[in-house]
């Protein structure tokens, strides 16, 4: 029996190649190990965006295809959409009678969150988001899962998920929940072009479905060293604040030593290396963007792999829910 992953995302639209370096690339290659659990965490964007659902849909849509471009694969992955395995809503009520207020309270990113919301109307952050780690701690346990493979941004609410499993097992005297663990990727950090945050609303993003000349004009834009005024002043590479940083992502060994070479004996300038660069970047992508035009054409095959993999995972789900439903003693 192969050991079960669950991770998910919100659905915040196109993707930028920052989710595919950071944690696409690294579930793509988790699926085929593990018994694997991917979806659009659309209760999660409620949290936030209740007042603004006219995307939520095309949005869902967009990242499912993303996933498939990037080579999630609907026959090795279940890919789904949280919504449509009630299950975990079910589950997400017995966690929250059992989940203590403090623990909930004391969730770090709850707290920057809560910070930023500024709810139209004055009233504050809402009862769900306050129970923004339960939802997640019950997609997570709705499938029993092993291990979570999430970013180190998530991984207090692993830990939480891993506090509510050992209560429930411990209140209800039973051993029927894992303690999940998260499973921390292996893959690379990419800032924006500006050299913050890669992030769609700082505009600093490269999507996955960008064209290829979109790309080749945000690589343009990408920092360098600022000290380098001049086309032949010599380049410093560790001073060099995005471009160098893209070229050690996606460059070989040796054209990185070629790209510090010609840098800093002033032989290359700096545009030079980033329309190389923005190439690079292009060819990595191709097979991916070329993958994702088809899908793109096919919405109808997007819809019916999120309609097979929600089945698959309500099946799944209702199976664990039995063995809640007995242990809580609920009819
Ligand atoms: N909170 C995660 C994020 O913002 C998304 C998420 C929701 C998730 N439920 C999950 C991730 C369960 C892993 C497991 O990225």
């Amino acid at each position: 029996m192969k050991q079960r992953i669950v991770s998910g995302m919100r659905p915040t639209g196109k993707l930028h190649i920052g989710h595919y370096l950071g944690v696409i690339d690294n579930w793509v290659k988790l699926q085929n190990e593990y018994e694997s659990f991917f979806f659009v965490a659309d209760w999660h964007a409620l949290t936030t965006k209740y007042d603004n659902t006219e995307d939520l849909r095309q949005d869902t849509i967009d990242v499912v295809t993303d996933w498939l471009a990037c080579g999630l694969d609907p026959d090795e992955s279940t890919i789904y959409v949280q919504s449509l395995v009630p299950e975990t809503a079910e589950l997400h009520i017995y966690l929250s009678m059992i989940t203590p207020q403090h623990w909930v309270e004391k969730d770090p990113t709850l707290k920057d969150v809560a910070k930023m919301i500024k709810s139209g109307d004055g009233q504050g952050i809402c009862y769900g988001l306050m129970g923004y780690p339960v939802l997640m701690s019950a997609d997570i346990m709705t499938f029993n899962a092993n291990y979570v493979p999430v970013g180190i941004d998530q991984v207090a609410h692993v830990e939480i998920t891993r506090d509510i499993a050992r209560r429930f097992n411990s209140i209800y005297k039973v051993d029927l929940f894992n303690e999940p663990q998260p499973l921390l990727n292996k893959c690379s950090y990419i800032c924006g072009v500006d050299g913050n945050k890669m992030g769609k609303s700082y505009h600093n993003d490269i999507k996955i479905s960008d064209t290829e000349e979109a790309t080749t004009k945000r690589v343009m834009q990408a920092i360098t060293d600022r000290s380098r005024l001049r086309r032949d002043d010599l380049g410093h590479t560790d001073q060099c604040e995005v471009a160098f940083k893209y070229w050690q992502i996606f460059g070989s060994e040796s054209e990185i030593a070629e790209i510090k070479a010609s840098c800093e004996s002033g032989q290359m300038g700096c545009a030079d290396c980033k329309r190389k660069l923005a190439q690079k970047i292009n060819e990595r992508f191709r097979a991916i963007r070329e993958k994702r035009h088809y899908y793109e054409q096919h919405p109808e095959e997007v819809l019916e792999i999120i309609r097979y993999g929600s089945d698959k995972a309500h099946k799944a789900a209702a199976e664990v829910l039995k063995e809640v439903r007995k242990a809580v003693r609920i009819y």
